[in-house]
């Protein structure tokens, strides 16, 4: 069985997706463990608590200095022992020292198709105002492994998605997260989960 922790920010649709997938049975051997987020209002922790799944919120405000706040993730990491780390809408970078303790365990959804319209500053709404800026005809979604960079871990998976004339920036946003983000993130884990399975009966 594959142990997930879900680390969220916002509203958890990808979460939620995670979650849906698993009931439906279309991601196998995996188990969400826990659900922690930065945001104390975070939607996505209440879709967890109404599903059973642990919620946490560890608060960078909640500590005085960032390598305090570093701590107390990776303590409430410890308690859930966690084979993958998802960060499904997580818009806090993750330390180096969490990168290191969890080599190759961790994996993120870009709303976009890596190389393009990642990296610093490009999160949310921003990646598809400039995917519509620069006047793409095709864009998606990225899952890729983290590293000590920003959006630049090996990609695992990608699926796009057409731009359609009269697109704005939300509306693009909604069709990347409903034809790719939501398909391609429990594929990813789903894929991880069938591979520790079969690792284990080796
Ligand atoms: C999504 O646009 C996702 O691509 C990005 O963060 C946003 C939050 O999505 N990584 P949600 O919290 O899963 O709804």
């Amino acid at each position: 069985m594959l142990r997930v922790a879900v680390l969220v920010s916002g509203g958890g649709t990808n979460l939620q997706a995670i979650i849906d997938a698993i009931k439906a049975g279309t991601v196998k051997n995996t188990e969400l463990a826990v659900v922690i987020s930065n945001n104390e209002g975070a939607y996505a922790l209440a879709r967890a608590k109404a599903n059973g799944i642990d919620a946490a919120c560890v608060s960078p405000g909640a500590y005085g200095t960032r390598e305090e706040f570093h701590q107390a993730l990776m303590e409430k990491l410890l308690e859930y022992e966690p084979d993958l780390i998802v960060l499904a809408g997580y818009l806090v970078k993750i330390p180096p020292e969490m990168v290191r303790a969890y080599p190759g365990r961790i994996i993120n959804i870009h709303p976009s198709l890596i190389p393009s319209f990642c990296g610093v500053g490009y999160y949310g709404l921003q990646v598809h105002e400039a995917a519509l800026a620069r006047g793409v005809k095709v864009t998606g979604a990225t899952v890729h492994y983290v590293d000590e960079g920003t959006d630049t871990g090996p990609i695992i998976l990608q699926k796009a998605v057409e731009v359609e004339p009269g697109d704005t920036p939300e509306l693009l946003q909604r069709r990347v997260m409903e034809q790719a983000e939501w398909v391609i993130l429990p594929q990813a884990i789903h894929m991880l989960a069938c591979k520790k399975e079969a690792m284990g009966q080796l």
